[in-house]
Order: C-alpha cells, then sequence, then structure tokens
C-alpha cells in the first residue's frame, strides 16, 4: 500500500504569530481526517520551531523547505539536517522549482541535499517538473527522467516522497489536467526501483480541484502551495472525498 502525503508549503509566508493562528483554526478539522493521511506542513524555518511545540499531541508532522548537505560548517546562511530533527521535523522539501530557478539549485545539489536528509533521519520529497517551454517543446518526458536519474544516485527509495510539480501549473491556477498528471506520474513511477514511493501532484491544487486530484490512480497526495496557507481551505483539501 503506498501512503498518501497531503503537505502544505507555505513558502515565505507566515510569522510566527501567523503560523500559530493558522493552526487553531486548522487542528479541529483533523478530526475528520481519514487515519491513513500523512498531514504535512512546511512552513518557513522561523516558524518550525514554534509550530513544533503548538502541535505537540497532533497527527500534523512538520517538514522543513530546504536542508544543507553538511552537518555543520560554514555555510552563512544555511541549516543542517540536525538542526531540523532536533526540533521535530521530519520532512524537507528538496529541489523546489523555486529553489531551482532562483538560487541555482542543480540536479547535482539535489542528490547532496536528498543523501544528507536522509543520513541524518529526515524524509525527503523531491520536486520535480518542466517549464512551459519544455513541455511545448515535447521535453517533458526526458527532462523529467534526467531529474530522476541525476537526483536520485546513491539515494534510498524506501525513504523518499516525489513531487511532480508542473512549473506553468504553479501560482497560475491553471492546474495540470488530473489524467496528464496522473500519466507523468505513471512515468515517474516506471522510473523507480521502489514502485511504492509516494508521489504528489503539485500546481495550483484548490479545494475544488483536490477530489478530482486525488481521484486518480497514480496520485498518492499533493504539495499545496497558495492554498495551504488559509486553514479553511487546507482543511477541505486534507479532508478530500
Ligand atoms: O510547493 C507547492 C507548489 O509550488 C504549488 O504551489 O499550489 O500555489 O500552485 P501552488
Amino acid at each position: 500500500m503506498r501512503k498518501i502525503v497531503i503537505a502544505g508549503n507555505w513558502k515565505m509566508f507566515k510569522t510566527q504569530a501567523e503560523s500559530e493562528e493558522f493552526l487553531q483554526g486548522f487542528l479541529p478539522h483533523l478530526q475528520e481526517t481519514p487515519e491513513e493521511r500523512e498531514v504535512l506542513l512546511c512552513p518557513p524555518f522561523t516558524d518550525l520551531s514554534a509550530l513544533s511545540r503548538n502541535l505537540h499531541g497532533s497527527r500534523v508532522q512538520l517538514g522543513a523547505q530546504n536542508v544543507h548537505w553538511a552537518e555543520f560548517g560554514a555555510y552563512t546562511g544555511e541549516i543542517s539536517g540536525p538542526m531540523l530533527t532536533e526540533i521535530g521535523v521530519r520532512y524537507v522539501i528538496v529541489g523546489h522549482s523555486e529553489r531551482r530557478q532562483y538560487f541555482g539549485e542543480t540536479d547535482a545539489t539535489v542528490n547532496l541535499r536528498l543523501k544528507a536528509a536522509q543520513k541524518f533521519g529526515l524524509t525527503p520529497i523531491l520536486c520535480v517538473g518542466e517549464t512551459k517551454q519544455q513541455r511545448d517543446a515535447g521535453e517533458t518526458e526526458s527532462l523529467i527522467i534526467s531529474q530522476l536519474d541525476e537526483g536520485l544516485i546513491n539515494v534510498d527509495q524506501e525513504n523518499l516522497v516525489i513531487a511532480y510539480e508542473p512549473i506553468w501549473a504553479i501560482g497560475t491556477g491553471d492546474t495540470c489536467e488530473t489524467n496528464e498528471a496522473n500519466r507523468v506520474i505513471g512515468l515517474i513511477r516506471n522510473q523507480l526501483k521502489n514502485p511504492n514511493v509516494p508521489i504528489q501532484y503539485g500546481g495550483s491544487v484548490k479545494p475544488n480541484n483536490i477530489d478530482e486530484i486525488m481521484a486518480q490512480s497514480e496520485i498518492d497526495g499533493v504539495l499545496v502551495g497558495g492554498a495551504s496557507l488559509e486553514s479553511e481551505s487546507f482543511a477541505r483539501i486534507v479532508n478530500y472525498h
């Protein structure tokens, strides 16, 4: 059985006070959430400690949005795996397209971060996906295969989540057709040694399309940006039908 993982990626939104306010509105909705769904919040680093304290006893897991590959060292501005696990973080997003686009992340650095995350006890969520230009040029499949091939060198596939995020669908309201997302996710699964790796879809997931997305046979969860910022909206997504 593949695990279902529903994750909110808050990107660079929410102060600590705002994150605590979110929790107050969100947590009561989890009473309706089926046990087998893993519910995950990935806030900015500065919110992690406060959320960790406030989540005590709840089923919500915490994820970071990035991790460095070293255990410690002179890497100004970076955060290591042990710093995250110490405060209760269990997951980390690696290789999000915004990191690749704005911060020089490459498949090689993605690979280093994935291995470090696993070494220090975190479950990485590897993000892959094509630009509009790559899709129009018919390069979607080859691009994704190369992101997987290079990103996953020597990575343990027993402790891994993958997110397929077509870049043109992120924050645009332009969701990938669900059957197309399902097709690409099937292709990703065929590339893996472990067919039980949970594979999420991400890109303009909203309360009004979550049921259709989760009805697809290959899709094991979602990585939600904008619609995870508001407690009622993310609760509707987590409690999809
Ligand atoms: O990590 C989340 C994705 O980038 C999706 O963002 O739901 O705002 O389109 P979005």
